[in-house]
């Protein structure tokens, strides 16, 4: 089906960086630059200093970077890590395959952890917090930073939707021992395909990932450890380092599409909207996805969709609630379980224009007007 505002548009990104990037990947296949060449290296350097931080090692995705990050801080089985429910299934399925148990608490107003929820989640067996910025926004560090410091547990941040974010002034992802991002192609970063990176200012736990990344290899001849194939792809690096040029850019013109959002469904009492970029306060948001709480929210979708917009729900079952996933069916999170009846994401990236945000809108006007 062809959308009028469909909800990513990979090719128009493309169309209007074209010359660059085929220009790079012409280069990067021409010199039969692929594996761990100097593409790579430029974006960890990138990305470790715009987060104020000494490494970068860029894997094969975001999932790799979080289970790397729990084995090289040590979590092993019977260890317990604080996490949420409210979040993408690689956050808890990363713990799990450390063999360690995700423990998920609660979720606040903004989809982020709760922080008032972990002193009473924390046991002996607790070894590690996994805060995840969620949707664009920063958690609020400040508290999880404290109780992690008192419990002494590590903390591992998902940043994977919120690179560029911040929290009083520091970046999503540079507070914990290490921070796990995505290149997956709808993040606001994103590549041709998967990647992904951990950052931190650990020397030791850098050597470990670099380690982890690429079969234990600490040299060509010699094995440190067992290890896993989970490079960042070369050419994808390449491409990376093109589209970091355009990323403060981008973050703007998502930030003011937000706005645009905001101002236009504020007078609608059937929805809940993200907080407007406008706000003053401790939060600077980047909107990876702007995600409404809807009345009637399945309707409201058929309803975009029979009028040519595409929209995601992008859990509508809560994790803790999949049938399969058996050992999350303890957890008793009712606010998350509303949140996924609720919780609808509608388009927004750099390349939608007003007019296309201005009907979305309208549609949405429409539908709780009449319905
Ligand atoms: C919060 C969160 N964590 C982890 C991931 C996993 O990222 P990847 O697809 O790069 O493995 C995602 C991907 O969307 C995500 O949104």
């Amino acid at each position: 089906m062809k959308y009028k505002v469909p909800f990513v548009n990979y090719p128009l990104q493309y169309k209007n960086i074209k010359k660059e990037i085929d220009a790079t990947m012409t280069r990067v296949l021409s010199n039969g630059d692929l594996i761990l060449r100097d593409d790579v290296t430029k974006f960890e350097n990138s990305i470790a200093s715009f987060l104020g931080l000494k490494y970068g090692i860029g894997v094969n995705s975001c999932t790799d970077a979080l289970i790397f990050s729990l084995l090289a801080a040590g979590i092993k089985r019977g260890d317990e890590v604080i996490t949420v429910s409210h979040t993408f299934l690689a956050t808890i399925a990363s713990i799990v395959h450390c063999g360690a148990k995700p423990v998920l608490i609660e979720v606040g107003d903004d989809y982020n952890m709760d922080a008032d929820k972990i002193e009473a989640a924390i046991t002996k067996k607790t070894k590690a917090i996994l805060p995840v910025h969620f949707n664009g926004r920063a958690c609020n560090m400040k508290k999880i930073m404290s109780l992690a410091k008192k419990y002494n547990l590590k903390i591992i941040e998902d940043a994977a939707q919120s690179l560029g974010a911040s929290f009083n002034k520091q970046k999503a992802g540079s507070f914990g021992l290490s921070s796990c991002f995505s290149f997956y192609p709808a993040k606001i970063l994103g590549t041709f395909g998967d990647g992904g990176m951990v950052c931190t200012n650990n020397k030791s736990f850098a050597q470990k990932i670099i380690l982890l990344r690429d079969h234990g290899r600490a040299t060509k001849d010699k094995i440190d450890c067992y290890g896993f194939t989970s490079r960042l792809d070369n050419l994808q690096a390449a491409i990376l380092n093109v589209k970091f040029k355009y990323f403060s850019t981008w973050i703007k013109k998502r930030r003011e599409l937000a706005d645009i959002y905001n101002q236009g469904l504020s007078g609608i009492k059937e929805i809940k909207l993200p907080p407007s970029p406008k706000t003053k306060g401790l939060f600077f948001d980047v909107y990876q996805n702007y995600v409404i709480r809807a009345q009637k929210r399945d309707k409201l979708a058929l309803y975009l969709k029979k009028k040519g917009v595409e929209t995601i729900i992008s859990s509508p079952i809560a994790n803790h609630k999949q049938k399969a996933l058996k050992d999350l069916h303890r957890f008793h999170l009712p606010k998350t379980e509303q949140m996924a009846r609720e919780v609808i994401s509608l388009p927004l990236y750099p390349e939608l224009t007003n007019t296309q945000v201005k009907y979305v809108i309208q549609v949405i006007d429409e539908f709780y007007k009449t319905k």
